[in-house]
């Protein structure tokens, strides 16, 4: 029996809290729930603003707004990554510039960072992989000390710390995603976050279509009108009741993950001398967002992935490196020397993870069977 790769983790209470928001008839975004889990998030995460969004990719496309990215502009990320912090620096006209990955986490290297900046630098995107935090402190000095923008992509990093400090808050900007392929979803939307009053007012114009609706609602202004560029992203209130019943289930949803991964390290750790496992550092606290691990070689990779396939575990890769995407190339293209993204890319398999994982000791059984065939 084939399992799912991915299953939100959705129970009566999710039906409940949309039956109730359908009740309450407001429908638009920035009504009660809105606020309400907007609230609730600023006291948790211990930030200053939360702005719901329609999805992480339209945060990430906020922030370039906002922090005023355009045509010349460089903005530094992992090509290890996901598309959206590529895609909202191109569609300012600027360029996404990438750097290498460290070996332990896959996450954005500092040291290449700094080889990458030059003059027209104006921001870096540490992309938390899997849950588990990007050398923030490495990043946060070395924005300093070229005045940088940081913009965290905390798309996977919901629910896990740095030292103590939520993902997405120790940047001037951080972005979530509650896809429902996420840890904690309202089927697609985002999250918004900033300590910076200043960015915070620039993102609610941004937000609403570039107007200062907003302000309107607060009664602080008689009448909104167009004021900035923005655009349409705001999630429904909806979106906000459904989320707000996932939020209750935070520390429920962390625990499953945790021991079904705790699970997969256990069954893999007999062949660590072969596959590279996944290293949390002391500094980190992770959400369980992702298990993988690294095979020896491209080979190995596409034959675990395939013998997997045979005996109904959806095992699959990740990412095909953004600096050898087919827009890439034929748009941007200088050929860069991203040797570990590469060859990293190249070697990770990802096994399914998730609460509902209902699988005895059989399925990890399964697991080692497979390894020990191939090995
Ligand atoms: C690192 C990263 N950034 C951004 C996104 C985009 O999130 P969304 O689907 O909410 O736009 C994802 C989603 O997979 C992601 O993994």
């Amino acid at each position: 029996m084939d399992i799912p790769f991915n299953e939100p983790f959705i129970g009566k209470e999710e039906e409940q809290a949309i039956i109730n928001a359908l009740r309450q008839k407001h429908l638009r975004g920035d009504g009660p729930k809105t606020q309400g889990v907007q609230e609730e998030m600023e006291d948790w995460l211990n930030v200053n603003h939360v702005l719901l969004t329609t999805s992480c990719t339209h945060a990430l496309e906020m922030a370039m707004i906002v922090l005023g990215i355009e045509e010349g502009d460089e903005v530094i990320m992992p090509s290890f990554n996901f598309v959206s912090s590529a895609n909202a620096v191109i569609l300012r006209g600027a360029k996404p510039v990438f750097a290498d990955i460290l070996p332990q986490t896959m996450n954005i290297d500092p040291a290449d960072i700094e080889q990458k900046i030059t003059d027209n630098t104006r921001a870096i995107v540490p992309v938390h992989y899997a849950g588990v935090s990007c050398d923030m402190d490495a990043i946060m000095n070395i924005a300093a000390q070229y005045d940088l923008y940081v913009i965290e992509d905390a798309a996977q990093g919901v629910d896990a710390y740095y030292k103590d400090n939520a993902l997405g808050t120790i940047g001037d900007i951080g972005c979530f995603s509650f896809h429902d392929t996420k840890n904690i979803t309202c089927g697609e939307g985002g999250a918004f976050i900033t300590n910076n009053n200043d960015i915070a007012k620039k993102a609610e114009i941004v937000r609403e279509k570039g107007t200062n609706r907003a302000a309107f609602i607060r009664g602080e202004v008689d009448k909104y009108t167009w004021v900035k560029e923005g655009s349409s992203y705001i999630p429904s209130d909806i979106l906000a009741a459904l989320l707000a019943a996932q939020l209750e289930k935070r520390d429920q949803i962390k625990a499953e993950r945790k021991r079904i991964w705790q699970q997969y390290m256990d069954t893999l750790r007999p062949y660590k001398n072969h596959l590279q496992l996944p290293v949390i550092p002391n500094s980190c606290d992770s959400n369980y967002h992702i298990f993988y691990f690294l095979a020896e070689d491209e080979d190995q990779q596409s034959e675990l992935i395939a013998a997997f396939k045979d005996v109904g575990i959806p095992a699959t890769f990740h990412y095909v490196p953004l600096h050898s995407s087919p827009f890439y190339e034929s748009n941007i293209g200088a050929e860069q020397s991203l040797t570990l993204t590469q060859q990293y890319s190249n070697r990770l398999i990802r096994l399914p993870l998730y609460p509902d994982l209902n699988v005895g000791e059989a399925y990890f059984k399964k697991i080692s069977d497979v390894i020990d065939q191939l090995l």
